[in-house]
């Protein structure tokens, strides 16, 4: 049975326990005060008190069987008079039961044991005196119920507030979802042609080009190649914002470029004519999936910013895998030739997006000038969460 708490950080057994002693000793007291002491009247006062202090603890088990203790209470009231013990037993009946015939049954019948104890009691008591006992054992019970009725409606208003939120949430989820949708038909629209004209150019290039000029062929093909690649993982991305045909979410199709194609990258850089070396210390291979994914994307940027800011410089990559976790730096040397006018705008956004990726992973990037050069410098700790980055 798990335990609530209740008033002030009580439990409940806590509460119970002291309710029960207090109304034993109001019960027991009480003997030696009240007018009338039911069946028992005129009986020691001492046997009265013990059965007054009986039927005061029969509240104990009030929660869990609060029919029977009812009764039980019942039968003592009208046997030694103990209103309090009835009162406390008409609120539980109140509090625990919701169907009017059995609050209505015990009612009356604990209005016939007030009437009973009266009929017993002394022989000057009057209506008045029947209409009060009536009232405080209608009382507790009236308010019992009420107090259980603002519970169960408080209960209510909150799994609805709770429901009306989880709508909400749905809603703005499923306008994300549709908005992730515009902005990769978008991007597609932008990019997938344009990249799809230069890739059919660049064929058409080294087709023309092959016999008379095969340095020109041969870059056209790399264009061509590079082009194909970026189409690929660009259907791959689209394919994961955009929503299946029948408007689910297209299964998760995550562009998966991971640690063990690093060579292939920075392979990649040297046939384009740039000097890059990779060193790899460890298995990064054998990393999670978004760890993996963060490492070849710190690489493919740095790679990239450093043919973009700092053509002809010499680019060292270097994955380590530590104890605490996988360092990955892309260092180059200072720019070997100026910049050119043709290279790829600045966006400014490659090493902002490094930066949320890897915090995503809990770990960290700092970029910046290094010894006439620049360095990238990332770390991802072990037991990074499994985002979805
Ligand atoms: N290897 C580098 N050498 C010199 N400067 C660099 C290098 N890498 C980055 N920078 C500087 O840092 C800035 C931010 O780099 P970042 O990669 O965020 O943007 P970007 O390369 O200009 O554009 P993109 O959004 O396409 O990546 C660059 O504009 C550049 O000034
Ligand atoms: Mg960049």
């Amino acid at each position: 049975m798990t335990e609530r708490k209740g008033r002030g950080g009580w439990s409940e057994r806590q509460y119970d326990a002291l309710l029960t002693a207090v109304v034993v000793a109001i019960g027991v007291g009480d003997t030696w005060i009240k007018p009338s002491n039911g069946l028992l009247t005129g009986q020691p006062t001492a046997v009265v008190a013990i059965v007054s202090g009986l039927v005061g603890s029969t509240l104990w088990w009030r929660r869990r069987s609060p029919a029977v203790v009812a009764v039980v209470v019942m039968v003592g009231y009208v046997i030694a008079f103990t209103p309090v013990a009835l009162a406390v037993a008409m609120y539980t009946v109140g509090e625990t039961y919701r169907r009017m015939r059995t609050l209505v049954l015990l009612g009356a019948a604990s209005c016939a044991a007030g009437v009973l104890v009266l009929w017993t009691g002394p022989p000057d008591w009057d209506l008045r005196e029947a209409g009060f006992t009536i009232a405080f054992i209608l009382g507790p019970l009236i308010v019992g119920y009420t107090v259980a009725i603002r519970r169960d409606l408080a209960l209510e208003a909150q799994s609805t507030i709770e429901a009306l939120e989880r709508e909400k949430h749905l809603l703005v989820e499923r306008a994300q979802v549709g908005e992730r949708a515009r902005i990769a038909r978008e991007l597609h629209d932008v990019v997938a042609h344009r990249v799809g004209n230069i890739v059919l150019t660049a064929g058409a290039l080294k087709v023309g080009s092959q016999a008379r000029d095969p340095a020109a062929a041969e870059a056209a093909e790399l264009i061509r190649d590079e082009g194909h690649q970026a189409l690929e993982e660009l259907r791959e991305v689209l394919g994961v914002l955009t929503p299946g045909r029948r408007g689910q979410v297209a299964p998760a199709r995550a562009p998966h470029p991971d640690a063990s194609q690093l060579d292939k990258l920075v392979e990649g850089a040297a046939r384009l004519g740039r000097r890059a070396t990779l060193r790899v210390d460890g298995h990064p291979e054998t990393l999670p999936a978004p760890v993996q994914r963060a490492i070849h994307r710190i690489v493919q940027e740095g790679l990239t910013n450093a043919a973009k800011h700092a053509p002809g410089a010499e680019v060292g990559v270097l994955v380590e895998c530590r104890m605490d976790g996988v360092e990955v730096r892309v260092t180059n040397g200072p720019a070997a030739g100026s910049r050119d006018a043709d290279s790829p705008p600045s966006g400014g956004n490659g090493l902002i997006g490094l930066a949320e990726r890897v915090a995503l992973l809990d770990g960290t990037v700092t970029a910046g000038p290094y010894d006439g050069g620049y360095r990238i410098d990332a770390f991802i700790p072990h037991g990074a969460p499994p985002a979805n980055t």
